[in-house]
């Protein structure tokens, strides 16, 4: 845990405990040693994303498809014009595999199971699979596994043979990083109960400023709308929101043109905002960030509060629990000072 210096803003200890901070989201390590696996780790530490979009799996799935049955022709291609290559023994090893996977049939004959037979002892070797098949083993658990084992040989050729190393890494990297993307859910829905409790505490200041912090520029921001609705003009006057995605200049002049709102591009997690605020909202954003990060996040927030400012932190579980908790910037503290089932 990172502590704070001193002319920056305590976070009370006892926050952590809340049911709000529990099980924080952590980088997973690679299962199989696949180099996308590795890539994707790398990148999710540098981005710091342990969670991203729903269709970051799907994206990167399909690309990484397409790329391993691209290596494959290229290493049968190699193969065929250097006999050097075509002899090495994992190349061999591999080309067994493929093509054992593409006959083995529902019932393998006697001949494929010798051939499984003869290929198992160099499998476990390779740690290709983890252990010896057991007699009683599914064909379809066998498939699996011989296909996972297929997958790391094509994968360690691939980052091994001269002639395609380079732009295997590189179209890899691309495939992950482009795949890799934050979470954008965003609902004015489960949003509505919580700008109507905030009402209810806010001494009306029609000069307070306002900031949605992860606000979802990427499906328009729409919360800042419903928040100018709720709390204008009797509880703020600038409302700001705030994202780690940019803003596209479009967006930014059509919200400042149609609600008076304005957004722009802001990472919480390196800096303060760059000016303060009465009220932060931070709703359905801290629990895709590993625990050191939720520190950092609210160190930072706590920072960019005026005196007496307050920051709600909400997040929606299911229909029926969505906590949100009201905190206040006191003497250089961001103390809790109460909470809400805001459903
Ligand atoms: C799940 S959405 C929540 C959207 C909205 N607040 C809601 O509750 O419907 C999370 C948003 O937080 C943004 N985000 C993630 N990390 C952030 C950070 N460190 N600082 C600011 N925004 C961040 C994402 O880009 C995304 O727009």
């Amino acid at each position: 845990m990172s502590i704070p210096p001193k002319n920056l803003c305590r976070i009370s200890e006892t926050l952590w405990n809340h049911e709000l901070f529990s099980a924080p989201p952590d980088y997973s390590e690679p299962l199989h040693g696949l180099t996308a696996e590795h890539v994707d780790t790398h990148l999710r530490r540098l981005r710091r994303m342990p969670s991203t979009g729903d269709d970051t799996p799907e994206k990167a799935l399909a690309g990484l498809q397409k790329l391993y049955e691209r290596q494959r022709s290229l290493l049968l291609q190699a193969q065929a014009e250097s006999l050097w290559l075509a002899s090495a023994p994992k190349v061999v090893l591999w080309n067994q595999l493929r093509l054992l996977l593409e006959h083995l049939p529902a019932n393998p004959t006697p001949s494929d199971v010798r051939l499984l037979d003869r290929l198992t002892p160099l499998l476990v070797k390779d740690q290709l699979i983890p252990r010896a098949f057991s007699p009683d083993a599914r064909i379809s658990e066998l498939l699996e596994q011989l296909a996972t084992a297929e997958l790391i040989l094509l994968d360690r050729l691939a980052r091994t043979t001269l002639k395609l190393r380079r732009p295997y890494l590189k179209q890899l990297y691309r495939i992950m990083a482009d795949a890799l993307d934050y979470n954008t859910t965003a609902d004015t829905i489960r949003i509505e109960p919580v700008l109507a409790w905030i009402k209810t505490i806010l001494p009306q200041n029609s000069s307070a400023a306002y900031a949605d912090v992860g606000c979802s520029v990427a499906t328009g921001a729409k919360n800042t709308i419903l928040a100018a609705r709720v709390l204008r003009p009797e509880y703020c006057g600038p409302l700001h929101g705030i994202d780690i995605v940019s803003p596209s200049p479009a967006l930014q002049s059509a919200m400042l043109r149609e609600h008076r709102n304005l957004l722009y591009q802001a990472n919480t997690l390196l800096h303060p905002l760059p000016r303060r605020y009465h009220i932060i909202l931070l709703a359905n954003v801290h629990r895709h960030l590993t625990r050191s990060d939720q520190q950092q996040l609210l160190t930072h927030l706590a920072c960019s509060l005026t005196e007496g400012g307050h920051l709600f932190i909400n997040w929606r579980f299911d229909q029926r629990r969505s906590p949100c908790l009201f905190l206040q910037r006191r003497n250089q503290r961001l103390e809790l000072i109460t909470e809400h089932n805001a459903i």
